[in-house]
């Protein structure tokens, strides 16, 4: 059970929320949804929002588990996002606010967005990349990065973008299975104060992958980078190009997008989206949760690294028109008032967070929001990970001043969008905080007991999507018949995701953590399978067993039980050692925050390591059932290590 949920009751008696007066009691949001689950046409209405360079045959064709949306539709991702503006006075509109870690400013309007993107997209065209070529972005948090996407999508080209947080290896695995063309990157990129050199990581990366032809640099940083033959200068390309690209005529189901994630298997899998579906589910969401306004200054502090920015820092908000703001830093950083300072100076009117930079500012203490003018803030929304209820009233009363509604919206990188949230920018319901309250217009979900059978209200089962939706993966790249054993056979013909979750009397959605061995770390999803054969790539580690604890900011933390080969002893250094490769090997987001070393690990008698069991220690819980248990002795092989380990820290 996750670590915010409390039984329901406790809400309804105390914490029950009602936002706006006159806001109604959802019926007409209830008629709404009826008739989306009843009736195809309305996903083409929203499909309609779109310009099309042709229109479809067919919305849906459904051999499951592949959905193909708007069938023989000609769309182009970039077309919609700027030639479109170009007709309207969104043209000299703002499009992204810029601000570095270092204070320095952009302000780019969708007319600058429209010149650099067709510039660029022209010079990639001039290195041979197009329609269908994979191009691998990895990018700090700067204009440049939405210019690639949108350059990418121009030309056809399938962006896979890494999130700079990233390391060498992992970088090369993602190229390889991509067999991508072109890496887009920059010298370097500032965090807290210090750069970090990423054109030598992604350098170090490529030495492992034939595919990679050319390597674009831009220059963010003026350090020394070394120059390669295959290496091109951002600047020298798009100062050559010409400032007009035909946008390609892509049918809606050609991918837009890889965006490798973590799951239950050793390898991230590359999540491929399409054009047509994914687009008109990125328009609709927007609109629905965020109730964008043309005046609206919009902030979603993720990175683009991840789905989030992808879908709700350029596809969302960019087919809207609005205004977003882009920030490239650590969010407590050069002092822990960075986000409130920035929501001042902006006049931010809309926040899209995670719960774990709510937590960390909310231990900083109200003084640093309070000394902000922070009324410019309208909605509120969290995203990532279950959000506490503290920390939500917290988020309501000193951020919204009890003025902005919340919007906490499920979802996942496979999902394209949000699923389960509240949707201000149709009506508002009363709100529940910890609860992401209705599925979206559209959205059957389900919750289903271990045999697929439905279960009664307030019970916890697994979360499951009955339909498809216009935002659904295609499939995983080069993979679909994973694709269909991940997602489709735990509840035959219905897509699962991996999460916990029950629904009330009054119908609300709680979502109750993953179901699986996937963590939220700081709202970063790591597989515990990938973070556990990167530890068995250090030379000392023999076997590895993975699995989180929970931790008060970054909601879980990772903790690592390893079995040493012959000849290595424990110790500290040995740990330093092992949490350096994490974090080359991975990236710094896959440091272990305790490693216990143990003679052997408890597995079953099939061999499979019996997570549970760790959790069970670590969290000081009841070990329960143990008869599967190959040798017993291995679980006080791991309380001791344990029980040491707490020794040694108390
Ligand atoms: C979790 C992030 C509770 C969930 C958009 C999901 C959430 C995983 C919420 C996907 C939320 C996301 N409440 N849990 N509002 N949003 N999750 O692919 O476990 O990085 O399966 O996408 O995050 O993570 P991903």
């Amino acid at each position: 059970m996750s670590e915010g949920f409390k039984p329901v009751k406790l809400y309804e008696e105390n914490l029950r929320l009602k936002i706006t007066k006159g806001s109604m009691d959802g019926r007409k949001l209830r008629e709404l949804r009826k008739n989306a689950l009843k009736d195809m046409k309305f996903w083409e209405e929203q499909a309609n929002s779109l310009t099309w360079f042709k229109g479809w045959n067919n919305i849906l064709e459904w051999n499951p588990p592949f959905a193909r949306w708007f069938v023989d539709g000609l769309i182009n991702a970039s077309y919609n996002i700027l030639d479109k503006h170009m007709e309207t006075n969104v043209k000299n509109k703002i499009a992204i606010l810029w601000e570095g870690e270092n204070e320095e400013r952009r302000k780019l309007t969708y007319n600058d967005l429209y010149i650099q993107v067709n510039k660029f997209a022209n010079g990639l065209k001039k290195l041979g990349i197009g329609k269908g070529d994979r191009i691998t972005i990895y990018l700090p948090m700067i204009p440049e990065l939405p210019i690639a996407m949108l350059a990418s999508a121009r030309l056809g080209a399938i962006h896979s973008i890494i999130f700079s947080g990233f390391s060498a290896q992992s970088i090369a695995d993602r190229i390889n299975n991509s067999q991508s063309k072109v890496v887009i990157t920059a010298d370097g990129g500032y965090r807290r104060g210090k750069v970090i050199k990423l054109k030598e990581i992604v350098d170090d990366a490529i030495r492992s992958c034939d595919s990679i032809k050319n390597v674009i640099t831009f220059n963010r940083t003026n350090i020394d980078t070394p120059i390669n033959s295959i290496d091109k200068k951002w600047d020298d390309i798009v100062n050559n190009a010409d400032d007009y690209c035909e946008p390609e005529n892509v049918e809606s189901n050609h991918p837009l997008f890889i965006l490798y994630t973590s799951g239950t298997t050793g390898k991230p899998k590359g999540v491929v989206h399409g054009t047509g579906g994914y687009l008109t589910y990125a328009y609709s969401t927007t609109k629905w949760i965020f109730d964008i306004k043309p005046n609206d200054v919009y902030w979603c502090t993720a990175d683009i690294g991840w789905v989030t920015g992808h879908t709700y820092i350029v596809y969302g908000p960019m087919l809207h028109g609005a205004t977003t703001i882009m920030y490239e830093g650590a969010p407590d950083y050069p002092k822990v008032d960075r986000f409130w300072s920035i929501i001042e100076k902006y006049k931010v009117s809309i926040l899209y967070t995670t719960p774990t930079a709510l937590r960390m500012f909310m231990r900083f203490g109200n003084q640093y929001p309070e000394s902000h003018d922070l009324s410019s803030l309208r909605l509120l929304g969290t995203v990532g990970e279950p959000i506490n209820p503290k920390v939500w009233q917290w988020y309501y009363k000193i951020i919204g001043n009890e003025r902005c509604p919340i919007v906490d919206t499920w979802w996942q990188t496979e999902t394209g969008a949000a699923m389960i949230s509240g949707v201000p920018g149709i009506e508002l319901v009363p709100m529940k905080p910890g609860s992401a309250t209705f599925p979206m217009p559209g959205i059957d979900a389900v919750i289903f007991d271990e045999e697929g059978k439905e279960v009664p209200p307030n019970t916890k089962g697994y979360l499951a999507i009955r339909k498809p939706w216009p935002g659904m993966l295609l499939t995983l790249w080069n993979d679909d018949e994973k694709y269909r054993q991940v997602y489709w056979s735990r509840f035959p013909n219905m897509y699962y995701p991996g999460d916990y979750a029950l629904i009330d009397d009054d119908g609300y959605l709680w979502l109750l953590g993953r179901a699986d061995d996937v963590l939220k770390v700081a709202g970063h999803r790591i597989g515990t399978a990938e973070l556990e054969s990167a530890l068995v790539s250090h030379e000392s580690v023999a076997e590895a067993a993975v699995g989180s604890k929970p931790h008060d900011i970054k909601g879980e933390s990772i903790i690592a039980f390893l079995v040493l080969r012959e000849g290595y002893t424990s110790n500290e250094e040995l740990k330093n050692v092992i949490v350096d490769h994490m974090r080359n090997v991975v990236g710094p987001i896959a440091t272990p925050e305790e490693i216990y070393f143990v003679n052997k690990l408890p597995k079953t008698r099939s061999g499979k390591i019996m997570r549970r069991l760790l959790r069970a220690v670590v969290n000081e819980s009841p070990i329960g059932d143990i008869t599967t248990m190959e040798d017993s002795t291995a679980i006080d092989e791991v309380k001791k290590a344990y029980d040491d380990l707490k020794k040694t820290i108390r």
